[in-house]
Order: structure tokens, then C-alpha cells, then sequence
């Protein structure tokens, strides 16, 4: 319901953990790894005996790019063998969801540093903030620190179609956070890096190859591409957990493909403040809605996470 209202949503049994993933009422990686674990001590609470065969292939199934939903899930089938009590189960999530928080902490620390060498007008993609990692956000994460350390960051935010996350979401926290910001078309973006106004591009990351090509959402690549003709440096921030040193390269990482309404319709507030579905193509159209792509390790600057900083260079041209 973001921007136009906050609410917190309690989900007392383990499907509507799993809807709330799937129907993406929370998304982000790192946050929906978090999510799942938390799904998963539910699931462990209330329905033990179907906890392996049927929860955890539930969970693993919500959605397919962000790897940290199955390295959660693989997380809490590892606790669940001990057989402990519920107690230990849920213990076990919220160890995992605070460990998310202390390494956004961690690696928005290194990003600030590279930030602070006079990379300040911050162009990024989707939501990476603390929406979509429990806390601190990921690519936000620097940005907020160089904040509070009393600097001025100003971020370029592009909208990113066709969910919106950049203008919905992003805009949001930078605007509550009192950070300078202006949203931008995503096709924007490409003509603020020619003309010079672009000094750095932050994101997150969906899941990192062990080669070092990132998914992230649809639209990264084509940064990716036009920073490297503009010689602008482009840096991922990502915690371990988006890491999957299991999958060789980018092209081995399944992309989700979402549903043509996506493309068709768009959500809003009325003029009488009431939330509603906008047709705005025709109707029936077939769509092709990827919802993340693959930028290659060689279009990145370099890799940030809460262990430190890979391939800190200049970008190749
Ligand atoms: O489809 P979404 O909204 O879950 O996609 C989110 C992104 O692509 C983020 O950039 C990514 O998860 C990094 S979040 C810290």
C-alpha cells in the first residue's frame, strides 16, 4: 500500500507467511529470506509433523531469483533436524533475520567509505532499503550512514516498471529519511550518466553467481551497459546470503517471469483517497515481464558486502 499508506501486517500461520512472499507484500531479498525463516519456526510451531514434506518445499517455492529465501529455508531444515522446541526453532529465525540487520550495518559501512570519496549524486534501481532487508536496507544502507555522519548524499531514483519499487518504495524512505532525492523514468537514466550527472550507481543484488554476475531487478543491466559507456562506477551491495557459490555464472540463475497484469494495470490513490487498479494498455495484450536480469561481474566496479570490498577499480571500458 506504500506510498500511500503504512500498515504493519501480522500473519499468525505459516501460509500467510508464504502468501505474503509469493504476492510479494514483502519482497527484497534479504527480507524474504528473513520472512521464510520466520514462516518456517510458525510452520515448526504449529503443524511439526508436515514440516519437511510439505512447509519447506512451500517455502522454497514462493518465488525462484532470491537466493536468500533458500539459504533460510536450508537454514531452518538444518535447525529443525535437533528436533528442538519451538522456542529454539523461532530463536533460530530471529538469530537469522538479526544477522541480516548487523551485516546491512556492516556493509553500508564499507560503502560509505567508497562514497565518501566524492561519489555523491547516487543514482539506483528497485528498493534495496530497509523494506527489503530487515533494516538499513543494502545499497541504502551507505547512503543513510553518510547521512548520519552528516553529509549530503543526493540519490537519483529511478521509478523501475513495472512495479514500481523505485518511486513507491525507494522515494519513500529516502523522503521519511530527509535524504535529497529526485525519481526519474528508468529510461532517464542512461541520458543523466551522459551528461555528467551521475557519479556513482548503488543496488542490491537477487543472487550473485560464484563468478561474480549479479541478478538484480530488470533494468540493471541496461545501467550496467550505459555506466560502463559513461565511465560511471557501479557497485553492489549484497549480504553473504546473496551469494550462491553452487551456481557457476548469471546464466545459470533462474529469472522469475511474473504475470501480464503487471504491465496492463498499475495501482493508485484516487481523488477520494481510496486505493484503486488503473487499466493502462489494452486489454489481452500478451506482456513479457522478466522480472530481474543479469549483469555480467565485468560490467561492476566492484562487489560490496558485509566481509568487505571485491574488484575496487576503475570501470572497463
Ligand atoms: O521483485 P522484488 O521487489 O523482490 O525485487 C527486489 C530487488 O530486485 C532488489 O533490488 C534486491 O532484492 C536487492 S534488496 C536488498
Amino acid at each position: 500500500m506504500l506510498p500511500f499508506r503504512f500498515e504493519q501486517v501480522t500473519s499468525k500461520n505459516p501460509e500467510d507467511v508464504a502468501l505474503a512472499i509469493e504476492t510479494m507484500q514483502i519482497r527484497g531479498a534479504p527480507s524474504i529470506g528473513a520472512a521464510a525463516a520466520l514462516g518456517l519456526a510458525l510452520a515448526w510451531s504449529v503443524d511439526r509433523r508436515r514440516f519437511s514434506d510439505f512447509w519447506l518445499p512451500r517455502f522454497r517455492s514462493t518465488r525462484p531469483t532470491a537466493v536468500n529465501l533458500f539459504h533460510a529455508c536450508d537454514e531452518m531444515e538444518v535447525c529443525s533436524k535437533t528436533e528442538p522446541d519451538a522456542a529454539t526453532m523461532i530463536e533460530c529465525a530471529v538469530n537469522y533475520a538479526d544477522a541480516e540487520v548487523d551485516a546491512n550495518r556492516r556493509m553500508g559501512g564499507h560503502m560509505a567509505e567508497l562514497l565518501a570519496v566524492g561519489e555523491r549524486r547516487i543514482l539506483t534501481h528497485c528498493n534495496a532499503g530497509w523494506l527489503a532487508a530487515v533494516d538499513w536496507g543494502t545499497a541504502t544502507s551507505g547512503i543513510y550512514q553518510l547521512a548520519q555522519a552528516g553529509e549530503s548524499p543526493f540519490v537519483w531514483v529511478d521509478e523501475t516498471r513495472p512495479r514500481l519499487q523505485g518511486s513507491r518504495l525507494t522515494a519513500w524512505e529516502l523522503y521519511q529519511a530527509g535524504i535529497d532525492c529526485r525519481i526519474q523514468a528508468d529510461s532517464a537514466a542512461a541520458w543523466m550518466m551522459a551528461k555528467g550527472e551521475v557519479d556513482a550507481i548503488v543496488v542490491g543484488a537477487d543472487r550473485i553467481a560464484s563468478n561474480g554476475d549479479v541478478a538484480n531487478k530488470v533494468g540493471t543491466y541496461a545501467l550496467s551497459l550505459a555506466a560502463k559507456e559513461h565511465g560511471v562506477p557501479m557497485y553492489v551491495v549484497a549480504p553473504s546470503s546473496t551469494f550462491d557459490i553452487a551456481c557457476d555464472s548469471g546464466l545459470d540463475i533462474p529469472i522469475e517471469t511474473r504475470c501480464d497484469e503487471e504491465l496492463l494495470s498499475m495501482s493508485g490513490v484516487g481523488s477520494d483517497g481510496q486505493l484503486c487498479q488503473l487499466s493502462i494498455a489494452t486489454s489481452g495484450v500478451r506482456c513479457n515481464n522478466p522480472a530481474f536480469d543479469v549483469t555480467p561481474y565485468a560490467n561492476l566496479t566492484a562487489i560490496v558486502s558485509e566481509q568487505g570490498i571485491w574488484n575496487r577499480g576503475e570501470p572497463e571500458k
